[in-house]
């Protein structure tokens, strides 16, 4: 089935995958491409409107990025977001004022065209201007031809202009962003108003017709998957199992790094509920004795990469003949990998760690996400059934517990750590602040003893560090403002709790300049 498709074009701004995921929301088929994509291949997308994001630049700086050809030629509906409304202004033959002044923040937006199909179902309560999200330089100071302004802000008299005979729209303002609260509505009416979307982009078409496709793909072929325990790895195994049933086998290899019942959970989950052929490989011994004596972190990660390797590939030699492997490649991926340099042979995600197979391994890739952002995943996994543990759960490095078991890792360290980390997620389930109060949360071991009184005796043993963090795309974080209450009785539950930690302390650094993990 092709979808009504929006592309979006990327002049360089934070928001642009943002935008995207908007659109997506809308049920809308979209796609986010750096702005100089070759026409022929933005054209093949079969596109029912562009989409022009905002972007650092000035119309005016010395090759500053342009806007192609075709946008216009194809005469399709435009819809120019901050510099994609300078840059669409400034091509169109309308004036941009340049500036070196920055407008950043909340401002009122007074709609003068209530008849704009942009603007279709917008309040503004109680008669005053909606609230939208300003962040801009430059901005228009003269519209095109054929265009007429829409809205204006104090600083903006066109806050939002339009040229409806060719279905050409603008706005400076920010409509993707959570603080232009009416904003999703505004990308609503875009395509499906203006553009003519069919809100055809739902789990339950895609399940239909990825089934389809990969069924298409595999014919009766064997497909092998690495079970890693998240999200992705997850749902693209209960859709392959969906499309092909018992030519799918995963393998769960449990390294001793995994949170307090996680193996047995993965286990029961797949093999047990789903009936998915699952072999669970018992590997703990294995990374125990690769990692002994290993304290650096790159190490940590190079010995466990490694080891997953090794075990895949026997594990997977020993089903026999399989020539597909998958794997939960999401959209993010891609688009991260293209922007590296397109056209390059993309690498396979690292963190799945099986991009070391050897040669004669030459699978061929199913990766039905590839498609997809991660709140997509999220939902297509809900409605493939998958318990809430798997759809909630928060995310975890591929080392696991080896990157929050400082120093050096022994099965009884692991354990320790295991019990307080499951202690404090607890304390955290119980308040109710694991999915909105935290997105990541755990305890961390630290290789240092300090001293402590318990009863009448002197104690001397190692210290837990909780760490809880508030963030939306993990690249910059907070700590998680939580309770008094919730850290001291995870404290004190610790301390009693867990044999050989008579100290707890919570870690009040952001990212940057802190990372979230401590290795
Ligand atoms: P940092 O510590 O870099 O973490 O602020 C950002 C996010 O990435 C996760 N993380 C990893 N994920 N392999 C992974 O698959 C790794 O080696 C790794 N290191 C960090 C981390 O849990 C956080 O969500």
């Amino acid at each position: 089935m092709q979808h009504d498709t929006i592309i979006v074009l990327d002049y360089g701004s934070q928001y642009s995958q943002l935008i995207t995921r908007r659109v997506r929301d809308a049920n809308v088929y979209c796609e986010l491409l750096p702005w100089d994509t070759p026409a022929a291949e933005a054209l093949a997308l079969n596109p029912r409107g562009i989409i022009l994001s905002g972007g650092p630049n000035s119309v005016y700086d010395p090759g500053a990025p342009t806007l192609p050809d075709y946008v216009v030629a194809s005469g399709l509906p435009v819809l120019g977001i901050c510099y994609g409304m300078q840059l669409l202004s400034h091509t169109l033959g309308g004036r941009v004022a340049g500036s070196t002044e920055h407008e950043y923040g909340p401002a009122g937006l007074v709609i003068d065209d209530p008849g704009s199909p942009l603007f279709a179902g917008w309040e503004a309560p109680d008669g005053r201007a909606a609230q939208v999200w300003m962040s801009h330089g430059d901005k228009v100071q003269a519209l095109p031809p054929g265009f007429h302004a829409v809205a204006h802000s104090g600083n903006s008299p066109f806050a939002a202009a339009a040229d409806p005979t060719r279905d050409y729209y603008a706005v400076q303002f920010h409509p993707e962003v959570a603080h232009t609260p009416q904003g999703r509505l505004l990308l609503s009416n875009f395509v499906h108003r203006i553009c003519g979307c069919a809100p055809d982009w739902t789990p339950a078409n895609f399940i239909d017709e990825q089934t389809a496709a990969i069924r298409e793909q595999v014919g009766d072929g064997r497909v092998v998957l690495g079970l890693s325990g998240g999200l992705d790895s997850a749902v693209a195994a209960a859709l392959i199992h969906r499309a092909v049933g018992d030519q799918l086998t995963c393998i769960f290899v449990d390294t001793g790094m995994m949170r307090a019942g996680e193996p047995l959970n993965i286990v029961r989950s797949f093999q047990q509920e789903q009936g998915i052929r699952l072999i669970a490989v018992n590997a703990i011994e294995e990374y125990l004795a690769a990692l002994a004596g290993v304290v650096d972190p790159e190490q940590k990660r190079r010995v466990i990469g490694e080891k997953f390797v090794r075990i895949f590939e026997r594990e997977a030699r020993a089903l026999g003949r399989v020539e597909f492997l998958a794997q939960g490649t999401i959209y993010p991926d891609i688009i991260e990998s293209a922007g590296k340099g397109r056209g390059e042979a993309r690498v396979i995600k690292t963190h799945h760690n099986v991009g070391g197979l050897p040669a004669d391994m030459d699978f061929k890739l199913v990766e039905p996400l590839r498609a997809l952002f991660k709140d997509e995943v999220r939902r297509l996994g809900i409605a493939l059934g998958l318990p809430d543990s798997i759809i909630w759960r928060q995310p975890f490095p591929g080392p696991g517990l080896a990157v929050r078991c400082l120093g050096e890792i022994t099965w009884e360290r692991l354990e320790r750590l295991r019990r307080a980390d499951a202690i404090f997620i607890e304390e955290l389930g119980r308040a109710e602040l694991l999915r909105e109060g935290t997105q990541q949360a755990f305890a961390v071991l630290l290789p240092v003893k300090s001293v402590g009184v318990m009863g009448d005796f002197r104690t001397y043993k190692e210290v837990i560090a909780l760490r809880a963090v508030t963030t939306e795309d993990f690249m910059t974080a907070d700590w998680a403002r939580l309770p008094y209450d919730v850290l001291a009785e995870a404290s004190r539950r610790i301390v009693n709790e867990v044999e050989g930690v008579n100290r707890v302390v919570f870690d009040i650094t952001s990212k940057p300049p802190g990372t979230i993990e401590w290795e």
